[in-house]
Formats: C-alpha cells, sequence, structure tokens
C-alpha cells in the first residue's frame, strides 16, 4: 500500500519513517510512504503556499493551485489515489476507518495548516478525517495517526493474529498481561497464567477484559454485538466471581 502525505513539513513525516513497525514494513516493501514538499508544487518564486482570505477575517488560507498541482502530478505518476483532508471538521477516526482504509491501494494525506484550505480543494479530497476533537497546530500528526493505525491492518505489517486478538476487535479492551518475573515486591502473577491449562487462560483472559471494558469503556461493550462461547463462558466466571467476593 501506498500512503503519501502532502505537507509544508515533510521532515516530520521522514522522521516519522525511521522508527519501530512502520519502518520495518517500508524496509519489507509491504508499505510506501512518501512525504512532499506543498511548496514544491508552487509555482512562484517564493514558493508561496497561504494567502489572506478574500471577504477579510483573521489568518491565512491555505491555497488551493500548488495542490491541484500535486494532484496532476500524482494522478500522472500513479493513477487515481483514494484522498483524505486531515481536518478537525472530519469524521472521526478509529478502528473501523483505518480497516477500510487498508483496503486502498493508493492514499494521499492532506495536510492542512493556517486557519483552513481554500473550498474548491474539496474537489479533489474523497473525505475529511480528524482524530479527535481538539485543534492541532496542523494536520501532520493526524497523518501520521492514520498511517499507523491503517498500516497494522495491511497483510503482512503485523502478526495477523494479534490484530485479531487485541482491542476493539472483538468491542472488548485488552486483558492484563504478564512477564517474568512471577514475583515482584511479594506482587505475584495471577497462578492460573502458569496452570498450562489453556481454556481456562483463555477464559479468564476474556473475563478480566470484559470486567475492564465495562469499568473503563462502557460504552465500547454496549457496542459488543456478539457474544461467542469463551464469552458466555468468562461471564459466568464473572458472576461466580463476584457471588463468591460478596460472601
Ligand atoms: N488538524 C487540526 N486539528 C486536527 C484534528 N483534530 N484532526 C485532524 N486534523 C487536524
Amino acid at each position: 500500500m501506498r500512503f503519501s502525505v502532502v505537507t509544508i513539513f515533510p521532515d516530520m513525516i521522514e522522521s516519522f519513517k525511521k522508527f519501530g513497525v512502520v519502518a520495518q514494513a517500508i524496509a519489507n516493501g509491504i508499505i510506501e510512504v512518501n512525504a512532499y514538499n506543498l511548496r514544491d508544487f508552487t509555482t512562484d518564486k517564493h514558493r508561496v503556499v497561504d494567502d489572506y482570505p478574500f471577504g477579510g477575517g483573521p489568518g491565512m488560507v491555505m491555497k488551493a493551485e500548488p495542490f491541484f498541482r500535486f494532484y496532476d502530478f500524482y494522478l500522472e505518476k500513479f493513477g487515481k489515489p483514494h484522498v483524505v483532508l486531515t481536518t478537525p471538521q472530519g469524521r472521526i477516526f478509529d478502528n473501523e476507518k483505518a480497516m477500510e482504509l487498508a483496503q486502498k491501494e493508493d492514499l494521499v494525506i492532506l495536510c492542512g495548516r493556517y486557519e483552513g484550505i481554500d473550498e474548491r480543494v474539496m474537489e479533489i479530497v474523497d473525505e475529511e478525517i480528524s482524530i479527535g476533537d481538539y485543534v492541532l497546530t496542523g494536520g501532520e500528526l493526524a497523518a501520521m495517526v492514520i498511517i499507523d493505525a491503517t498500516s497494522r491492518f495491511v497483510p503482512g505489517v503485523v502478526d495477523e493474529e494479534s490484530v485479531k486478538k487485541e482491542s476493539f476487535m472483538n468491542d472488548l479492551l485488552d486483558h492484563p498481561v504478564y512477564t517474568r518475573p512471577r514475583s515482584i515486591q511479594k506482587k505475584e502473577v495471577p497462578e492460573i497464567l502458569l496452570s498450562g491449562d489453556h481454556e481456562k487462560i483463555e477464559i479468564w483472559r476474556r473475563k478480566e477484559a470484559m470486567k475492564k471494558t465495562i469499568l473503563k469503556r462502557p460504552d465500547l461493550f454496549l457496542k459488543k454485538e456478539s457474544f461467542d462461547r469463551i464469552d458466555k463462558l468468562s461471564i459466568i466466571e464473572l458472576v461466580r466471581e463476584l457471588i463468591k467476593d460478596a460472601q
């Protein structure tokens, strides 16, 4: 999958590319992340990308032409991409959107700055995405969040079993995890994890995931539509545990 980010701060994206799972996926040829400097698509000597708003008002507006010039360049080079504009006005990004975007072959992310972008740029934008209800100084962090979360759903980027089991995939938060040593300052690893009984461990983990989700994210729990056998067994365990604790 090819991600292309259009920004006036391409170094932010270049730095992001150097670390962790994203760097590994690039090295393995599974994803491509390209940063394009919007200023390279200007035609004036000073490479100006913003201008005063028609009608007056505070702040500057990003000019439309550099985006159109970028788009024409891109069409010629790679063909038609799916184009996202990062903006606080967009639909809130979530795991489902990440999965949906991971189906695209070519994703272009336009990063806004200043007070906004000339409305005519919307002609080349397929969707507007926000990463949360707060205002960033620019869309670059949002672009990195989108690339990071989306690339995890591109086959081969991370272990597929772990994607399936992780938070949100079954509308539950992750269960707690432990590693060596078995005892730290008299705090012990739950005995069941050392039992070697895989079904019991699975039920215990699911029960802990349910507890955590109900307490921390009841909204997520309410969204959960399907309850498989392990879910049901873990609810039985949970009720038993509660009754035992109350006695
Ligand atoms: N640009 C500024 N704020 C943003 C946000 N919350 N999400 C995406 N892009 C943004």
